[in-house]
């Protein structure tokens, strides 16, 4: 028996019916990323597996857990990406551009990989749409990025979402409050799930962020980051929160709001559905990581939406494309007829035939299972009087057209 073959796990198929709603909202994102003065930058799918490591940061999940890694043929250590930030950053300094003092804006598209737990909305290879807007730590520019996420929201019109927002501080601060709650939870391992003990030495903020019940008794009570914040990080948050308003920004403070990557700093947010507890997009502020990675010290700030996740909430009903189908009957006739279709394809109409048919009848068949707006139909009466039968499929209306000038007839019969 022949081996069937399936998808791999966690992949999937962005199959023709579906297609046309992902390039509605694919232009709806790239449209307002430009409107916003965004240039789209294009990275590779693999890169050094220490860029990941270095920038997401080894303990995280998708590092330590997530990562596609594999040696190439000369033992280098590569991975898939498992997000776009890094690449980008990585790009912005290998290119030269990061000598240049301005701000600079991204957007980028594409495949992530990350060998997560597949379920509703989580895959091992997803799409997500990105921008990086780097170069300045004006906590407008947070509420700009924030604020771009709004607009796309309304734009596809999602019902009941909000931004969840929150600060990590600046690295100062983020490692003061870190060591805060690694105290805390060090005194109550007994009500945390396995991971985050694990967690209490290396990334003690990862705990905040665990969806066990267990654990997150305990974090109702932890201590809050608003208490410790430097007044330069409280500014920003205020000035940050100050921009949401002004722009009617729907936003909510989660104080315990943190992500699962290690380069934010400060401002962190994420966008929910009501109802959904998964996030359609997420991002924040990265001002070390481009000196982390080897560059100046130039701040950033940015989002991903995952495409999957968007794509599930939006409406959209699939426009008909108007076709013409020709029902060929005879050597001449189909000869005839591939001219005809070539000439009309050029003319940006839409026009197909199945050259196996031999009846008027199966041709018809065939012509309404494709969705034919109209058939064209050519047989030897139509070629010895050298006009060709047009029918409207619907009311089953037909006209003769003669075979020269039917460009400007049919166009004037389509309106297009
Ligand atoms: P992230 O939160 O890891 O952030 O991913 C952003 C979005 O990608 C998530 O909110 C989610 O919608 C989607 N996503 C993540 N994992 C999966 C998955 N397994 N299946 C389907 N969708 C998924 C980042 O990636 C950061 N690079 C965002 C960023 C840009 N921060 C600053 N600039």
């Amino acid at each position: 028996m022949t081996q069937k073959y399936t998808k791999v796990r966690g992949m999937h198929d962005i199959l023709p019916l579906e297609i046309s709603k992902w390039q509605f909202v694919e232009r709806v994102l790239t449209d307002t990323a430009k409107f916003y003065g965004y240039k789209e930058i294009r990275t590779p799918l693999v890169e050094s597996r220490s860029l990941f490591e270095r920038s997401i940061g080894s303990d995280t999940d998708i590092i330590s857990k997530e990562i596609y890694a594999f040696k190439d043929r000369k033992g280098r250590d590569i991975a898939l990406r498992p997000e776009g930030t890094a690449s980008v950053v990585r790009a912005f300094i290998e290119s030269g551009m990061s000598v240049e003092k301005k701000v600079f804006r991204f957007y980028y598209y594409g495949p992530m990989f990350r060998y997560d737990r597949p379920q509703k909305g989580r895959y091992r290879q997803f799409y997500q749409f990105g921008v990086e807007l780097i170069g300045s730590n004006h906590p407008f520019f947070d509420g700009e990025v924030v604020a771009m996420l709004h607009t796309i929201a309304e734009k596809l019109k999602l019902n009941g979402y909000k931004f969840l927002v929150n600060t990590l501080g600046c690295s100062n601060c983020k490692t003061k409050y870190s060591d805060i709650i690694k105290d805390y939870f060090s005194g109550r391992k007994n009500n945390l799930c396995n991971d985050c003990i694990k967690r209490i030495i290396n990334s003690p903020l990862r705990i905040l962020d665990c969806k066990n019940p267990g654990c997150k008794q305990s974090i109702s009570n932890a201590p809050l980051i608003g208490n410790i914040l430097c007044n330069d990080c409280l500014y920003h948050f205020q000035k940050f929160q100050e921009y949401l308003k002004v722009n009617n920004v729907p936003y909510k403070v989660d104080p315990y709001l943190v992500r699962g990557l290690d380069y934010y700093t400060r401002t962190v947010f994420e966008l929910y559905v009501e109802g959904d507890e998964n996030a359609i997009a997420a991002g924040g502020r990265y001002d070390n990581l481009i000196n982390q990675l080897g560059g100046p010290d130039i701040p950033a700030v940015g989002f991903a939406i995952g495409m999957e996740r968007l794509i599930s909430l939006v409406e959209y009903n699939t426009p008909s494309e108007p076709l013409i189908y020709f029902a060929c009957i005879g050597e001449e006739a189909k000869i005839k007829g591939t001219k005809i279709i070539n000439e009309l394809r050029k003319e940006g109409i839409t026009a197909e035939t199945d050259y196996k048919e031999e009846s008027l009848r199966s041709h018809l068949k065939t012509a309404n299972r494709a969705g034919a707006n109209w058939c064209i139909i050519i047989g030897e009466d139509e070629i010895k009087r050298e006009e060709f039968i047009f029918k409207d499929m619907l009311s089953g209306k037909q006209i003769t057209i003669p075979f020269n000038n039917y460009i400007k007839r049919i166009k004037e019969l389509l309106k297009c």
